[in-house]
């Protein structure tokens, strides 16, 4: 095919023949738009047209070549076939988009410019607030929401309420030692990045910024499958010696997820973190909502598209994400290979399964021979009422203490951990670690690297001093005699509702008769 003219591409503009130009090359994307992740709707907004500003601050650049087969791409585009009037229709967009800034989005470029200075972060929620006022909407609703009514996702912090302590006194604590191990590594403090996608919607360099201040503060990272840099830039901004863990989706096709595998291996990652609580992703409505493509013209808008349901768009929502990206047909039955695969290639890695919400599950982890087990319910993404971590925690070590197993598997926890509290608590309870997502996601995004330092910094502080206050020199001082329990599972107290409570009409009693005149 030799090069595609403007004329030829502007004809393949809708869900039947889609075509989108990228860096100068024209791909076919009409049969990967139900596949793709972020739903189809948000790439037939580009159809016709160049995607390149859209798709180039969140994808990493080689993932046209990884998922899109080469029948697809096209070829290269004809610069010199764009007609003047074409070139000055598209100037007249661009400043017309200029001109019609949102309310909104004035308000948050004044944010911008008066950010608190870092300094005045005193806590991981200083972050969380500062970037709701100041992420462009679309980040601030992927980063921040939750599946449903958003219940797991409060209820994962909530949860670490209902644990307390029991101090012990008159202990020397003079000196208090952070680090501890984790598969092996030694780590100066019991957290670790978790994996979470998309890192350059909040911030241009992504998920490196995680990379750079993981190893400032001696933790580890967890690399997501679908980060906005590549794999390998973000292992080539580890500093030698530093360890990174990778956070794998299964893909439907086994050689892919093969592939990936090895070469995970091959670049020295040491655990393999598989995500099994997501075999379809959840339905965020939040991240929903600020996707949503009014209608293309106005004659559309006449809400008939309400009457002919069947063609309301699902892309965005529950049906977007049964896609090869994500293989919801994984199962027990493939651990074994997992095992061989990763035997075979020669390289160590320690297999994990990430997103474990139940102790029958962790029996059956062990059963299989797993190193290690995240319980997670995805940071309240993924399947809404999933109890919080701590909770399940509490349930799991009781039952592998009684059968004595706690030395056969390292668990870790992750969501709603916001506190050194919280670490110490999830410790207590024989965690060996904990996953932090969202509070560093605000930190980059507010303030880069240096706001993730920060965050670190703050979490050490607090880790530091409340060891002290509770009598623990080093991690392993920290037993389940120092929490109290008892009311970990009580689920009396759950967030509020809050959309059944603004949609409710409470029910009134009789009214009186009175006389109308
Ligand atoms: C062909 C042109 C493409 C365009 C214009 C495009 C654009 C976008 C946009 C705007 C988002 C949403 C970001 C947000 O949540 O605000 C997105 C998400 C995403 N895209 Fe693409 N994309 C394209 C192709 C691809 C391809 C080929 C892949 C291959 C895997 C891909 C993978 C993803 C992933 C993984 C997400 C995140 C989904 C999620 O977790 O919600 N995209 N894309
Ligand atoms: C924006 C965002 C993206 C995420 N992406 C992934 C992902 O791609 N794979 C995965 O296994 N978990 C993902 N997670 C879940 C996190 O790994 C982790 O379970 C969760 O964020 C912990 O909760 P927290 O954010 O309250 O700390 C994501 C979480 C967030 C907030």
């Amino acid at each position: 095919m030799g090069k595609i003219t403007n004329d030829e591409l502007k004809k393949h503009n809708s869900k039947e023949s889609c075509w989108v130009k990228i860096h100068g090359k024209v791909y076919d994307v009409t049969e990967f738009l139900p596949e793709h992740p972020g739903g189809q709707n948000i790439i037939l907004k580009y159809s016709g047209k160049d995607a390149t500003e859209e798709f180039d601050p969140i994808h990493p650049p080689d993932t046209l070549d990884k998922y899109l087969a080469p029948k697809f791409h096209l070829g290269e585009f004809d610069e010199s076939s764009v007609s003047a009037a074409d070139r000055q229709a598209e100037a007249d967009a661009a400043a017309e988009a200029a001109a019609n800034v949102s309310p909104e989005e004035l308000e948050r470029l004044e944010n911008l410019k008066a950010i608190p200075r870092l300094e005045e972060c005193y806590n991981l929620f200083d972050f969380e607030h500062i970037a709701s006022k100041v992420m462009k909407n679309a980040a601030w609703a992927y980063y921040s929401s939750g599946a449903d009514d958003e219940i797991t996702l409060r209820e994962n912090h909530a949860a670490f309420h209902r644990v307390w302590f029991r101090p012990r006194i008159l202990i020397d604590v003079a000196k208090i030692d952070l680090s501890t191990s984790m598969f092996g590594t030694k780590v100066q403090m019991p957290f670790y990045v978790t994996a979470t996608a998309l890192g350059k919607l909040g911030h241009p360099e992504g998920e490196v910024n995680l990379t750079k201040a993981s190893h400032t503060n001696g933790v580890i990272q967890m690399i997501p499958t679908l980060a906005s840099c590549s794999f390998d830039e973000i292992v080539d901004a580890a500093q030698p010696g530093q360890t990174q863990w990778f956070q794998l989706y299964v893909n439907s096709d086994r050689e892919v997820t093969r592939k990936i595998v090895c070469h995970a291996a091959d670049r020295g990652v040491k655990v393999l973190c598989i995500t099994v609580d997501a075999p379809q992703l959840g339905r965020r409505e939040k991240d929903m909502r600020s996707k949503y493509v009014p209608p293309a013209t106005d004659d559309d808008d006449t809400g008939a598209t309400v009457q002919k349901g069947a063609e309301v768009d699902h892309s965005q929502g529950s049906a977007r994400a049964i896609s090869t990206f994500i293989d919801p047909a994984l199962s027990w039955k493939d651990i074994p290979w997992f095992q061989k695969v990763i035997k075979d290639h020669g390289k160590p890695m320690k297999l994990v399964l990430k997103g474990v919400q139940r102790v029958e599950d962790v029996l059956l982890a062990i059963k299989y021979g797993l190193d290690g087990v995240i319980l997670s319910n995805h940071g309240g993404r993924q399947l809404e009422f999933a109890r919080p971590a701590i909770e399940v925690l509490a349930e799991t070590m009781e039952v592998l203490d009684r059968n004595n197993l706690r030395n056969r598997i390292e668990v870790y926890i992750d969501g709603g951990i916001r506190r050194g509290t919280d670490i110490i608590k999830a410790l207590c309870l024989g965690a060996k670690g904990v996953g932090i997502g969202r509070p560093f996601l605000y930190a980059m995004s507010c303030y880069g690297v240096d706001g993730v330092n920060h965050a670190m910094n703050l979490i050490r502080d607090e880790l530091e001093m409340n060891m002290r206050l509770i009598g623990a020199n080093k991690i392993e001082d920290l037993d389940r005699s120092m929490v109290d329990v008892r009311s970990v599972d009580q689920h009396s107290n759950v967030p509020s509702d809050h959309l059944t409570s603004i949609v409710y009409e409470g029910l009134n009693p009789p009214p009186f008769r009175r006389s109308k005149l």
